[in-house]
């Protein structure tokens, strides 16, 4: 086994990546635990899971999983939702603080206040959220959604309630353009999505003949409007590997994203889109998400060998939990 060594630039310990693979290999035995990743973590966490994919699935593997613990290699959001779908399991996340821009933006307590007074104001709604939500708010809502179900979800809500979407204004506005449902909007937006530049996006489009843009409907309106194909990461992943000819893909996604496409579709070039029109002309993925890459294969290793951090159980998890088996398992 080789040692660790001190990487000066990060001030972090440096571990072989092999050598980190083989001990959470042998740890998974030990502690009796399998690792759900998410598209949007390192290339080798999802190479070393169990179960990857993107929210919908990861939700509905969590039910499925055999061991005992549970590993969750994404945001807490996604920890806290196994952990309220399988509460006798084991939750352990690799850093507690690997948090997400839009549950940021949705309080529970502003939700609330928000809902009373609709109610005050004599309106009858539904409340969808998407699933980037702390447990607080899913247990106020009605419906959970993720991007690979909502238009199927919003579609239950009967005709004469209004839809309360939240928080995600963009995703909202998309689900009101492809549904044709009007819905109250909440404000928030995720911050890797906002990122994207129209200009640099255009000008890689004219540069590159014969680019096919892809978007998640996290964009905003703008992005989206000159998108060539908008979808979850599944959504997207399934397209790319549906395309068979060679073909240049500009990504408005999550960068790590680009790893699950490679691997399921290496016959295309993936180029993510902030990054191509820099002065330098080079790529570079500025559009990395800084929860998500909290998660590194130390601190798989870590959680594992400590187990800690872990979710704990909270009385207002039922509810949630009422209202994500009925909008994911049902
Ligand atoms: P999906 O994987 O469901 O498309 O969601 C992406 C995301 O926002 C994860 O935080």
């Amino acid at each position: 086994m080789s040692m660790p060594v001190i990487n000066s630039d990060q001030n972090e310990v440096y571990e072989d990546p092999l050598d980190l693979m083989n001990e959470i290999d042998e740890l998974k035995k030990e502690k009796d635990a399998s690792i759900l990743a998410h598209f949007y973590v390192d290339g080798d966490i999802q190479d070393i899971a169990d179960f990857t994919g993107d929210s919908l699935k990861l939700a509905r593997d969590a039910t499925q999983v055999k061991t005992s613990t549970i590993v969750f290699s994404g945001v807490h959001f996604m920890g806290e939702s196994a952990k309220i779908m399988s509460p006798e399991k084991r939750v352990l996340i690799p850093d507690m603080l690997a948090g997400c821009s839009l549950a940021e933006s949705c309080p529970a307590e502003q939700l609330a206040a928000f809902q009373e007074q609709l109610r005050s104001e004599g309106r009858t709604f539904d409340t969808v959220a998407y699933i980037n939500t702390s447990a607080a708010v899913k247990s106020l809502c009605d419906w959970i959604v993720t991007s690979g179900n909502a238009q199927e979800i919003i579609e239950r809500v009967p005709q004469d309630r209004e839809v309360l979407f939240v928080p995600d204004q963009h995703l909202g506005r998309y689900l009101m353009e492809v549904s044709g449902r009007k819905m109250i909007l909440w404000p928030g937006s995720c911050m890797v999505h906002e990122v994207f530049s129209i200009q640099d996006l255009i000008r890689a489009k004219r540069n590159t003949p014969g680019s096919v843009v892809i978007a998640h409907p996290e964009c905003p309106q703008n992005i989206l409007e000159i998108t060539d194909f908008i979808g979850g990461t599944e959504k997207m992943r399934r397209h790319v590997m549906s395309i068979k000819e060679p073909t240049t893909f500009l990504v408005a996604t999550e960068s790590a994203m680009i790893h699950a496409f490679e691997k399921s579709a290496p016959q295309h070039t993936f180029v993510p889109v902030p990054g191509i029109m820099t002065s330098t002309g080079e790529t570079c993925a500025c559009n990395r998400c800084p929860h998500m890459a909290r998660n590194t294969l130390q601190k798989v290793r870590d959680c594992l060998k400590n187990e800690s951090p872990e979710i704990e159980w909270k009385d207002y998890f039922q509810k949630a939990r009422d209202v994500l088996d009925r909008s994911l398992l049902q």
